[in-house]
């Protein structure tokens, strides 16, 4: 099939690189003309494991291209994807200009019976709003308009494609079902479960999805700070109810508390449609206050650790999580800034993430290996679980450092591995 895909961002390009692997023809669109140029010359803008190898092999096939022209690509196609962002304001509503935007370009350029894809995370309505819209400029209804949420996570996104746990197919009307189930159909021969539903019903798996999986973590969060309290170990706590099939074991590391571009973002529209509804979200309200109050308390907690003002910490890991190169939201974004306040100088060391993390939180000095951001620091902190990280030679590390103390927010080591080198191990959800 043609497809046009709509936003050549995180989830624009992982997608459309993904659709060309399940053997369609796919043009990537954007705005931006030197993010295109750049493309063009298979120079990928973002860091995730696989995706500049796809890209490279499926625009040597011949399979996907890249342009900055939506009026020359978009009639041939029969699926064009929207892939554009949803900005989110104070109150946790998503901004739907640039959806919007798109479909209204879209709309007189498109063949008719071609299906829009929605592929932005948008709220309940939206498809059936873009609809009327498109039909609106149209004078016809003609097109049709889908919804088809991602479950993509950063970092093992091209497998959580090609691997997916279920395809979720919106679809109000034969046509646009026809055509996303043929566009998958390769998914599907290899036993993926599709679920096709309306297209509300679609937007709402998206969030609630999201929404339970920042729940589990956030849970497990608060059994950790109980672990500690009551000299318990979260890991076997969370070994021991994981195995329930009921419950499952993934999601349940506990941990600096939840970042990234989804989750925050997406439990507060969650809970901001909730709001506008007046069924408010409780648990999801919760849970964003209590994520947000941890990354604070774990600053505290490092401070307190060096037991004196000033000093040096080592910061390991800026990255929201491991192999990206994004810090949306990451604890390091509230624990260098309160570090830097209380007048500690904080030395600091990502595989990736370093640049992204020098524009959002200056002042921070940097080194290009963990073992030199340990040299004389007092307290080595660890706040992304990069495997380097979980390899590294604690002998060393001691033998480095001016201080004992090691923070480690991630529970990368048995504590023994620690302590035998005489250091003292600050974990989650168990006693030091
Ligand atoms: C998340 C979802 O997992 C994807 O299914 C979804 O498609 C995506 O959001 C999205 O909406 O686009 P992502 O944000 O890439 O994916 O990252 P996750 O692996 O889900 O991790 C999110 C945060 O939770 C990270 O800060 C991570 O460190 C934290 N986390 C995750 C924990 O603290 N404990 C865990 O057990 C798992």
């Amino acid at each position: 099939m043609n497809v046009v895909m709509i936003g050549a961002g995180y989830v624009g390009l992982t997608t459309g690189a993904c659709l060309a692997e399940l053997g369609h023809r796919v043009v990537c669109i954007d705005t931006d003309a030197m993010k295109i140029a750049r493309l063009k010359r298979a120079e990928v803008p973002i860091y995730e494991p696989g995706l500049s190898e796809l890209i490279r092999r499926h625009m040597m096939a011949g399979r996907l291209a890249f342009s900055d022209d939506l009026a020359s690509a978009a009639p041939q196609a029969d699926a064009i994807f929207i892939a554009v962002g949803t900005p989110s304001d104070d109150d946790g509503d998503i901004d739907l200009s640039y959806v919007k935007g798109a479909a209204a370009e879209l709309a007189p350029l498109v063949k008719s019976d071609a299906v829009i894809v929605i592929k932005s995370t948008v709220v309940a309505g939206t498809a059936r709003m873009i609809a009327n819209l498109v039909a609106e400029i149209r004078g016809d209804s003609d097109v049709h308009v889908a919804s088809n949420p991602e479950f993509l996570r950063e970092g093992s996104a091209i497998g959580d494609f090609l691997e997916a746990d279920r395809i979720v197919i919106g679809a109000d009307d034969a046509r646009s079902a026809d055509v996303l189930a043929e566009l998958y159909a390769p998914l599907r021969k290899k036993g993926v479960p599709f679920v096709t539903t309306t297209t509300t019903n679609a937007e709402l798996v998206k969030y609630a999805a999201n929404a339970f999986l920042a729940l589990k973590i956030g849970f497990i969060n608060e059994v950790a700070d109980l672990c500690e309290a009551a000299d318990g170990d979260v890991a076997a706590v969370a070994e021991g109810i994981g195995l329930d099939r009921r419950i499952g074991r993934a999601f349940l590391n506990a941990g600096p508390g939840f970042g990234g571009s989804c989750f925050p973002k997406d439990t507060r529209a969650f809970a901001a449609t909730g709001r506008r509804y007046r069924q408010p979200q409780t648990l999801v309200e919760t849970l964003i206050q209590r994520n947000e109050a941890r990354k604070a308390k774990l600053a505290a907690k490092i401070i307190a650790e060096l037991g004196r003002k000033g000093g040096r910490v080592a910061v390991l890991g800026t990255a929201f999580k491991s192999n990206t190169d994004d810090v949306r939201d990451s604890a390091a974004l509230t624990v260098i800034p309160a570090l830097l306040d209380a007048g500690i100088a904080v030395v600091a060391h990502d595989p990736k993430a370093r640049k992204a993390t020098e524009r959002l939180v200056p002042g921070a000095a940097w080194r290009d290996c963990p073992y030199e951001a340990a040299r004389d620091a007092d307290a080595l902190v660890i706040l992304t679980e990069w495997d380097d990280y979980a390899r590294l030679d604690l002998r060393r590390i001691s033998g480095l450092m001016a201080g004992r103390s090691i923070v480690d927010c991630r529970n990368l080591f048995a504590p023994h591995e620690v302590t035998r080198h005489g250091l003292k191990y600050v974990s989650i959800g168990r006693r030091p």
